[in-house]
């Protein structure tokens, strides 16, 4: 029997945060190693076109998330890595499920309905700044699902409803031209909770409260000196589950570790200590993936190789995949 298929893609749109890697790299490099499974793991570049548009930047994105991946251990002996815009079919199968797919659905997809919600409050053309990139989203997401007939699509929540079109749309072709496409299954990591940035807030690209995954030593320490605390002194005690730090230190830290701080906050441990503490455990899990990552970036040849192996094995799979559904549609 075949393994079951695990399919994620990354939009390449920024540089990976802290949130982003305990959110989502994480959970997904675990599921990743899983050799009951097939995984396979894209960088949604076409994604990222219809907001970066700036060459210079889309490049930068593109390595650094491919840098990201492999500095943290993604295997591409075991996954099939890609960049989506090295699997021309894709596009062929995003025409064709375009034509299964009705108007009003994408009218309803969030993104979507968002920026129009928005340009109405701001009183403009309800359209404004939408492009078509933007208003087909799903369209393509469900391409890069459906080609690959993915069981499993690991998410974060506000991608469910794209793998839920995913669903539709195959269903509406399987009407049209007969049994073709498996109903692929969204996984949520519901376990993971949001890690909060500088300001204790959810940490986020949109608030610029980040702490970049790869930063060097000395500026980690130095953004973690700057995480808000109370005025609370040493020696007064301080509770743990409404502390951002202690938040941030849960994720990176061992059972032990955790249990042994939530009884030095009660002791009334100092802030100074504890960010101490943070930047241990942080630097301890990343410091040897970003020294890979710093060599990947200094060879950027190496990550393109890498990519084009993946390339050449997607599009092998992809133009097997798409002959089938285009002799069901006729073609
Ligand atoms: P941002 O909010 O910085 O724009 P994205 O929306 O691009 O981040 O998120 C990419 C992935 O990272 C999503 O799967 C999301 O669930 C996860 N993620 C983002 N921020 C956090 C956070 N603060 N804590 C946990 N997961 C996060
Ligand atoms: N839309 C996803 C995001 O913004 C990225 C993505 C593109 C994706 N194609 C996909 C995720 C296919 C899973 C499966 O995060």
């Amino acid at each position: 029997m075949e393994k079951p298929i695990i399919l994620t893609g990354i939009k390449s749109t920024g540089t990976p945060h802290l949130g982003n890697y305990i959110g989502a790299i994480k959970p997904a490099l675990k599921m990743a190693s899983d050799k009951s499974n097939q995984g396979i793991y894209f960088i949604a570049d076409y994604h990222a076109l219809n907001s970066v548009q700036d060459p210079q930047a889309f490049r930068k994105y593109t390595l650094e998330i491919a840098a990201g991946w492999l500095a943290l251990g993604l295997d591409p002996e075991e996954v099939i890595f890609y960049r989506q815009s090295d699997v021309p079919q894709l596009l062929e199968l995003n025409y064709i499920l375009a034509c299964v797919t009705p108007k009003g659905l994408m009218n309803r997809a969030h993104a979507y309905k968002a920026s129009v919600e928005r340009n109405t409050k701001d009183g403009l053309n309800p359209d404004h700044g939408v492009n078509m990139g933007l208003y087909t989203y799903p369209i393509l997401m469900a391409a890069d699902i459906l080609l690959f007939q993915s069981d499993k699509v690991p998410v974060g929540k506000d991608q469910i409803q794209h793998v839920e079109y995913a669903r539709d749309i195959a269903q509406s072709f399987n009407h049209t031209f007969g049994g073709t496409f498996k109903l692929p299954e969204h996984v949520i990591q519901e376990e993971t909770e949001l890690l909060p940035g500088l300001d204790g807030r959810k940490m986020s690209k949109s608030y610029g409260n980040t702490i970049s995954l790869f930063e060097e030593a000395g500026k980690l320490q130095k953004l973690i000196n700057k995480i808000k605390t109370d005025s609370s002194q040493p020696g007064e005690p301080k509770d743990a589950e409404s502390s951002t730090l202690f938040q941030l230190y849960k994720e990176f830290a061992e059972t032990d570790e955790i249990q042994q701080m939530r009884s030095r906050y009660t002791e009334g441990v100092g802030w100074g200590e504890v960010k101490k503490e943070v930047f241990y455990v942080i630097n301890r899990e990343l410091e040897a993936p970003r020294k890979k990552y710093q060599e990947f970036l200094n060879n950027p040849q190496a990550v393109k190789n890498i990519l084009n192996k993946g390339a050449i094995k997607a599009r092998n799979l992809a133009e097997k995949k798409l002959s089938v559904i285009k002799e069901k549609a006729g073609m």
